[in-house]
């Protein structure tokens, strides 16, 4: 079970973290869990280039290129991202704006969410849902939200929310079994 988690939220330890932790925190134990702190990374938005259309690759030399790579790698995504005006963290934006080149590449990848916030948080949830729809990826977990505020922490005002996580993990791990144990062939 091939599991990348992207962590969208420039504070590494925050209360995305945390969500996105304890959603892998049901995963098996041979699930092999590569982590992406977008926070430490160097890459812009979508460029002006186009190269894509002609290339079918993504020209711009910056460390996007390698979560492309674990993009790919990976069986399940799952993304952290707090909401930030209204909508995901910049940093979630600019990744999801570079996949552009890949068309086809996601399909069948299962990918989940966890989102953090207190309000204003359902274009948030759109963003996310029409990404991994778009790329026709298959979209599980349990919509689990994080109630919090701007300081760090704030996870334990709400007490749904760590349960929502293991939810939404343990419903990642459900789907993989369906879709990779071929059952969902039998299912016809
Ligand atoms: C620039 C900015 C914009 C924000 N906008 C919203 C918002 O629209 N709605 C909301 O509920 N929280 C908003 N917040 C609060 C964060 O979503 C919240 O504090 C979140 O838990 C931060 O996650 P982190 O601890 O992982 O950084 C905003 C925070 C920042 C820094």
């Amino acid at each position: 079970m091939k599991v990348l988690a992207i962590y969208g939220s420039p504070r590494k330890e925050g209360n995305t973290a945390k969500m996105l932790d304890t959603a892998l925190s049901v995963f098996p134990e041979e699930a092999e869990i590569h982590r992406v702190y977008l926070g430490e990374l160097n890459y812009s938005g979508c460029g002006p280039c186009r190269e894509c259309k002609t290339t079918g690759d993504c020209v711009i030399d910056d460390d996007m290129q390698m979560v492309f790579k674990e993009m790919l790698w990976a069986e399940i995504i799952i993304l952290g991202s707090p909401s930030q005006f209204s909508d995901v963290s910049a940093d979630i934006k600019k990744l999801m704006e570079r996949t552009w080149w890949m068309k086809g590449d996601l399909k069948n990848k299962i990918g989940g969410y966890v989102v953090t916030g207190r309000r204003y948080m359902e274009s948030t949830l759109n963003t996310l849902h029409a990404f991994m729809l778009r790329h026709r990826m298959i979209l599980g977990g349990s919509g689990a939200l994080g109630l919090t505020f701007t300081e760090m922490g704030g996870l334990e005002n709400d007490p749904l929310a760590l349960r929502d996580a293991k939810n939404t993990g343990k419903r990642l791990v459900e789907l993989y079994d369906l879709v990779y144990s071929g059952r969902l062939n039998q299912m016809g």
